[in-house]
């Protein structure tokens, strides 16, 4: 396999930092990474098979003399607006993590396992990771859609303050501590104290009543299944945990669906970990899947009408809805193999 120059954008961050983890755990063929960051991280370096690599501050001028294969962007929409087409202009394949160019028709929106044929061979150009909540979903949605079709989708989430990257995981270290000492600090962050409660928002409020978190969620799920008008209603709560996101998924069926052929896909999934058995109280948490690449799947049942499907849907947010699924389709798209 042809070794590739690898770019992380945003190689300082909580996303940027959990690539480099996986990239040298996958052992993925890397000729040479160049770790990019803001011009704040200068001095800084990122640890990579046991060597310290310098940050490179992210300016065109730092990218004009690299041979780039591939670049993997987590430093938020606004620098994949004005960076994503410079690296894939010289040749670099991008997958961008941030919500820039997600709801953009030219641009394929892909969890590899539900729709990662569309982008087989493609060498150069900007791909799209989908929004952490929704890459989670799919999977399981597109299992019951191939069983059952789809009728409606009704979602709440729980989301760990991590998905608001590092400086949520301080807001909420912060706020703990200060009122363990009989303080009080305003939120910075999180719209409203985050600490020992919960926060239904995430993101800001459209004229409708739906905050953005929502939003994407359902306008991406509705692109990578390909159903324009799928009816799905979705409401977001930040929760004060640390790592993963939880959800619960409940979803109308067009025809009688069987929990246990379900199951069954389930278990024979490569993506996915079913943890169901209600009698041995067994069901996934969110510290079942920190630090895994998995999608977790417990609570799976079906209402007396049986056209109906609930389920408990456990992912890392930093991983599956992140990193992970970032660095699947790049080796779909390149052809990665690891025989
Ligand atoms: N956290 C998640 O669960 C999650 C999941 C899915 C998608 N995402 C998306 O991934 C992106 C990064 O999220 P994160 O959680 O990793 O955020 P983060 O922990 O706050 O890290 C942000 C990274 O972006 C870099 N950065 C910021 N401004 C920059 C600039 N002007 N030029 C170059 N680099 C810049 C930062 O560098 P410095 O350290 O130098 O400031 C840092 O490396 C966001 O678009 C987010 O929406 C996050």
């Amino acid at each position: 396999m042809k070794l590739l120059n690898v770019a992380v954008i945003g190689a300082t961050g909580i996303v940027g930092k959990e690539f480099i983890t996986l990239i040298e755990q996958r052992n993925f063929p890397v000729g040479e990474l160049f770790p990019f960051a803001s011009e704040r991280s200068l001095g800084e370096f990122v640890e990579y098979k046991k060597k310290e690599i310098s940050i490179i501050p992210l300016k065109k001028e730092n990218i004009a003399d690299k041979k780039i294969d591939v670049a993997f962007f987590s430093a938020g929409s606004a620098v994949s607006k004005e960076m994503a087409s410079v690296f894939s202009k010289k040749g670099a394949l991008v997958i961008d993590n941030s919500s820039a160019f997600r709801m953009d028709k030219a641009v394929p929106l892909v969890v590899p396992e539900v729709n990662g044929d569309i982008v087989k061979n493609m060498k150069t150009g900007i791909i799209a990771n989908p929004n952490c909540s929704t890459i989670q979903m799919v999977p399981f949605l597109d299992i019951v859609n191939k069983h059952a079709g789809i009728e409606s989708v009704f979602v709440s989430t729980y989301q760990s303050v991590s998905g608001a990257g590092k400086k949520g995981i301080e807001e909420l270290k912060d706020q703990v501590v200060t009122l363990f000492s009989g303080k009080s600090s305003d939120p910075q962050v999180f719209p409203q104290r985050i600490a020992f409660n919960l926060i239904p928002q995430i993101g800001p409020f459209y004229p409708d009543g739906y905050c953005e978190e929502e939003v994407k969620m359902i306008n991406e799920t509705r692109k990578i299944l390909g159903i324009k008008d799928l009816d799905i209603d979705v409401t977001t709560v930040r929760v004060p945990t640390f790592f993963s996101h939880a959800e619960t998924v409940v979803i109308n069926t067009k025809k009688e669906c069987d929990t246990a052929k379900i199951k069954k896909q389930i278990e024979n999934h490569s993506e996915m970990i079913l943890m169901d058995d209600p009698e041995e109280l067994l069901y996934p948490t969110l510290i079942d899947s920190s630090r895994r690449n998995e999608v977790f799947i417990g609570r799976l049942r079906s209402n007396d009408t049986k056209r109906r499907v609930s389920a408990w849907v456990v992912a890392d947010n930093v991983r599956k809805g992140a990193a992970y699924n970032a660095l699947r389709i790049a080796e779909t798209a390149l052809g990665v193999s690891y025989e």
